[in-house]
């Protein structure tokens, strides 16, 4: 797989126009929604759930909505989601009593899955399900809030899991999410990422395809 996927963060959209922010940042050439779901337990905040992504979906948002699962429990939350049209749903593996049975469910409800991996999460939860994984994602910032600054150690474990991957010959993304910018972007591709989630760096700016351009540039560099 070597296609760069470049997944916004819709946590630094403008939640009060939701539809037309993701639309807008669709069509400046973003390739996937990233959706960030917070249950103030798990993580310490608040976000959105399956009504908002069915909502995005009703809106006519037909690119791929990957589900960040920030919460505990996670299985109750799957087959809403999937109903919801989530594409992809991924949750953290510390989170659920049962890992296998939740990546199951997600791929019994149509869903690709993956594992999320905070920066001191121990890498140990790949050991038994590398089969059953469309996606690895690592965080390389505490989850919970957009704006935070890029962990420089998550290149280290870009790298490992990157390795690990290969070695299994399986095809998996590898998903990087937390401060990832313009400016940073390529050294973690060159780590192993191939798909990078960014919220903040795109949100804040007026012109979301200029920077999405500018990724880009850095992606063929
Ligand atoms: C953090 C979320 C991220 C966040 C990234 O818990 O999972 O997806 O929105 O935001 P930035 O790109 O601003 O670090
Ligand atoms: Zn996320």
């Amino acid at each position: 797989m070597s296609s760069f996927l470049i997944a916004p963060s819709i946590l630094s959209a403008d939640f009060a126009r939701l539809g037309e922010d993701t639309a807008k940042v669709l069509a400046a050439g973003a390739d996937v929604v990233h959706f960030d779901v917070m249950d103030n337990h798990y993580v310490p905040n608040l976000t959105f759930g399956p009504m908002v992504c069915k909502s995005l979906r009703d809106y006519g948002i037909t690119a791929p909505i990957d589900v960040h699962l920030m919460v505990k429990p996670v299985d109750s939350l799957v087959p809403a989601f999937a109903e919801a049209g989530a594409s992809i749903i991924t949750f953290h593996p510390e989170a659920s009593e049962h890992i296998d049975r939740t990546l199951q469910l997600i791929k019994e409800s149509g869903c690709k899955a993956g594992l999320v991996f905070n920066p001191a999460t121990s890498l140990h939860y790949l050991d038994h399900v590398m089969d059953k994984l469309d996606v690895i994602l690592l965080m390389s910032v505490n989850p919970g809030f957009g704006g935070q600054s890029f962990i420089p150690s998550t290149l280290d474990k870009l790298r490992q899991v990157k390795q690990r991957i290969v070695d299994s010959g399986y095809d998996i993304r590898l998903e990087v999410d937390g401060g990832v910018k313009v400016d940073n972007i390529a050294e973690v591709a060159a780590a192993g990422a191939d798909m990078f989630v960014a919220g903040s760096a795109i949100f804040s700016q007026p012109d979301y395809k200029a920077v999405i351009d500018k990724m880009r540039a850095e992606l063929a560099t």
